[in-house]
């Protein structure tokens, strides 16, 4: 029932959401390697030892004991989990041993171990708009106390020591270091929102489109990419209307990234222009190139314009932008355009229009990532109309040109699409993600990259 009541909740909420164009869910997986590599890139150890050893005003001297020195700081081990609403809940356990020397002479040892426990609020930076943690509430635990002092002295000397020390100085001592971490974490998100070129035509930056949330199991970053022309011109994401969501069938503690095809389609039509070709003495598997005795084979009115044969030139411009669709498992590109038949003339003339056609084709998508780029490879799936727009050699039934067009398509065209789709489309550039080894799925509208980490 509650469940039930969980879930109904969760869809409101979501359902108020903005769509984004795109969206990271980062399981546990990603966080403790993060929060990880941060204790060992700050070399927060040696920093708190180094603190521990120095001389502080709290600490109070404890009476018979001279020659107090903090060593031995452990290998702190971290323990993370997920505060919904709130951000991550962090536990640092760790340890160290204090010595001195007793009024009677002997070496004294205390062996504490310890915890100290934060809540890492999750908030989206205002000056940067990049996701920040923020650390609250550090509280030190001691999880044990062990002493070679002579047990008649122990209870005494020991709870002082505690009460005047430990628990006044440790706050002090361990909290910047949970901090320091964070400040390790945070900084990874810098490359986030830098804009990344696509080619020479424009660039896409990733920016928040609100606070990132954080729920039991992962937190969850919602991002309206800006796609931008070289001139400066942005590119508005067709409106999706669909929310973007992340199927649940991935692994619990697992990493997504989400790319809609509505961003993808704002991606491609940067690269519009690019698509626009002329084909020229282009050879068709083993045919011999391709001349108006070819198309007259298909169209009779070609050989009556045209006794001696002359060669094609083929001239197509797309004439909308390129739309991406996605459904679970399959996705097509579609483009709409026109497809110029000319033939060539001598040097220095201009070949001459024969007909013009409008056209509609679609093509079968297969995605994979280079480096930090998402890939596309395309094939001609289906010419999906062609009508005619106009003609220099009078009526004829363009449908009799479907299969000469389809093959000329699949052979000369989607090679050029295929090559201007090598630029690749960036990918969001956050915490150091390698995405090299990512699982890539198309589900309703969307792109999925579930993350592995290596
Ligand atoms: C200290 O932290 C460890 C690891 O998270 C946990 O298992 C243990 O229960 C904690 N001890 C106390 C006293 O909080
Ligand atoms: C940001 O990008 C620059 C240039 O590619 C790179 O050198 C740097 O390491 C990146 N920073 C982060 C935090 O990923």
């Amino acid at each position: 029932m509650l469940r039930i009541l969980f879930l109904a909740l969760c869809g409101l909420l979501t359902g108020t959401r903005a769509d984004p164009g795109a969206l990271l869910r980062l399981g546990m997986d990603l966080m403790n390697r993060e929060v990880q590599s941060a204790m060992d890139e700050s070399h927060i150890l040696e920093k708190m030892a180094a603190e521990a050893g120095k001389k502080r005003p709290g600490m109070k001297p404890i009476k018979g004991i001279t020659n107090l020195k903090v060593k031995d700081v452990q290998l702190p081990v971290i323990t993370l989990s997920f505060v919904p609403g709130v951000g991550i809940f962090q536990c640092v356990s760790t340890g160290m041993t204090i010595t001195g020397k007793s009024f009677m002479g002997g070496n004294m040892e205390i062996i504490v171990v310890l915890n100290i426990t934060a809540t890492n609020r999750l908030l989206q930076d205002e000056e940067t708009g990049l996701p920040t943690f923020k650390s609250e509430g550090c509280e030190i635990i001691l999880v044990s106390v062990k002493t070679n002092l002579p047990s008649n002295m122990l209870p005494k000397v020991v709870n002082k020591f505690l009460d005047s020390t430990l628990h006044k100085v440790l706050p002090g001592l361990m909290c910047p270091a949970i901090d320091a971490v964070l400040v390790y974490v945070n900084k990874k998100w810098a490359n986030l929102s830098a804009p990344m070129p696509v080619g020479q035509v424009g660039t896409v930056k990733y920016v928040l489109a609100s606070t990132p949330t954080t729920t039991a199991s992962y937190i969850q970053v919602d991002l309206s990419p800006v796609v931008q022309q070289e001139g400066g011109e942005t590119i508005e994401l067709p409106d999706a209307r669909e929310d973007l969501e992340v199927p649940e069938n991935y692994a619990e503690g697992s990493s997504q990234v989400e790319l809609s095809a509505a961003f993808l389609t704002a991606e491609l039509t940067l690269l519009q222009k690019s698509f626009d070709v002329k084909i020229q003495d282009m050879k068709i598997g083993n045919m011999p190139p391709q001349t108006t005795k070819t198309l007259a084979g298909f169209i009779p009115e070609v050989a009556e314009a045209y006794p001696k044969p002359k060669p094609l030139v083929m001239e197509i411009k797309i004439n909308k932008p390129p739309k991406v669709t996605m459904k679970t498992g399959k996705s097509r590109l579609h483009l709409h355009g026109t497809i110029e038949m000319l033939a060539a003339r001598r040097k220095s003339k201009a070949p001459v229009s024969l007909f013009l056609l409008e056209v509609h084709f679609n093509l079968k998508i297969q995605y994979s990532v280079h480096g930090n780029r998402l890939k596309m490879a395309t094939s001609l799936y289906r010419l999906l109309s062609l009508s005619r727009e106009s003609s220099s050699i009078g009526p004829f039934d363009e449908q009799e040109l479907t299969g000469f067009i389809t093959n000329y398509l699949q052979e000369a065209y989607i090679p050029v699409v295929n090559d201007v789709l090598q630029v690749g489309l960036p990918l969001p550039d956050f915490l150091g993600m390698n995405y090299n080894q990512a699982d890539l799925n198309t589900v309703e509208n969307a792109l999925v990259l579930n993350l592995k980490l290596e």
